[in-house]
């Protein structure tokens, strides 16, 4: 649904997005991770058609972001990383005023604000000013207002920033029940964890390079590989490891700070339970064993060097 071919823009004196090449397939949540300055807000653009390109392109639903503007702009709802200042406008005006810009009218305007007011949980607000709303009811009618033209593809910058957990779960909620209706979303963010839960697709880029993108298990597995362990046994744990490192489904073995026995486990072993038939057949009895979790802020730390442009 989205393909960036070599996509690059060239400022002044630096490159903000350097020859990327993500692809999304239609339905897909794609978290795009990175930190400040890192080129999200650019790619985006890029993307929205707002900012053209130095170099290479970007397809959208097979339509060129180079010289279909139109037919890509049909297609996408973009929300900036920031609110606009719409002085004295009412919740519904303001939708209604985006509705009409779409030449949505009389009936079916209505029709519409009303389904997004839902869709998004304001209803209630309706009356309110957009100014008296808090930051989280403003994200969420950003939202509103990106869905008034029934987008397929919905291209959200930092839409959790600035918000408290609550919130960020309600947003969370609200693009797992839009990619329910179809529709394909790429949210940038540097907020990790929330993404590890609803995204199932991430793109990591740095300094204007994309360091990693596809499908989330497929990291993870990268990162952890099947499982890593650690275990106390009955003898010398430099022995053991010394032991068990040499075995097949064994990426890495070696000891702790804390004497323990650390092991990483090939993602092409079946399970983890050889690991401790093999140690005790080796003459290592096993005391005590735990399996690490691996989240996203991990893999993020693992691939990123944590440098910025
Ligand atoms: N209009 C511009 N003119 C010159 N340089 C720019 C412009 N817009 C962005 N840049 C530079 O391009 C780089 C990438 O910026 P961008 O806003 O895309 O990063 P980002 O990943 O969105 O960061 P953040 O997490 O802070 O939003 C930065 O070094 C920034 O200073
Ligand atoms: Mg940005």
């Amino acid at each position: 649904m989205i393909e960036t071919k070599n996509l690059t823009k060239v400022f002044k004196n630096i490159t903000a997005v350097k020859n990327l090449n993500i692809s999304i397939d239609e339905g897909d949540i794609y978290g795009f991770i990175g930190p400040n300055g890192a080129g999200k807000t650019t790619t985006i653009k890029m993307l929205a058609t707002l900012m053209r390109p130095t170099s290479g392109t970007a397809f959208l639903g097979g339509h060129n972001i180079n010289g279909e503007s139109r037919q890509v702009r049909r297609l996408i709802g973009y929300m900036p990383d920031f609110f606009g200042v719409y002085e004295d406008m009412k919740v519904s005006e303001y939708l209604e005023f985006f509705a009409a810009a779409y030449r949505i009218r009389g009936p079916a305007r209505r029709r519409i604000v009303k389904d997004v007011l839902a869709l998004t949980d304001l209803e209630y607000k309706r009356n309110e000013l957009v100014q008296a709303l808090s930051r989280g009811m403003q994200q969420r009618l950003g939202l509103a207002r990106v869905l008034i033209h029934d987008p397929k593809v919905l291209l959200l910058d930092e839409p959790a920033s600035g918000l408290d957990p609550r919130a960020r779960i309600e947003i969370r909620e609200l693009l797992k029940e839009l990619q329910r209706m179809g529709k394909t979303i790429l949210i940038s963010s540097h907020i990790l964890s929330e993404l590890g839960e609803m995204c199932n697709s991430i793109g990591i880029i740095e300094q204007g390079k994309l360091v990693f993108s596809g499908d989330l298990e497929t990291v993870m597995e990268e990162v952890r590989g099947k499982g890593l362990l650690f275990i106390r046994v009955d003898g010398d744990c430099t022995e053991a490891a010394d032991a068990i490192c040499n075995h097949r489904f064994v990426t890495k073995a070696e000891v702790t700070e804390n004497g323990e026995l650390f092991v990483q486990v090939s993602s092409k072993a079946p399970n983890l339970s050889f690991v401790s038939e093999a140690l005790v057949e080796m003459g290592f009895p096993i005391l005590a064993m735990k399996e690490e979790e691996v989240d996203l802020e991990d893999v993020f730390m693992r691939l990123t060097k944590g440098v910025v442009s």
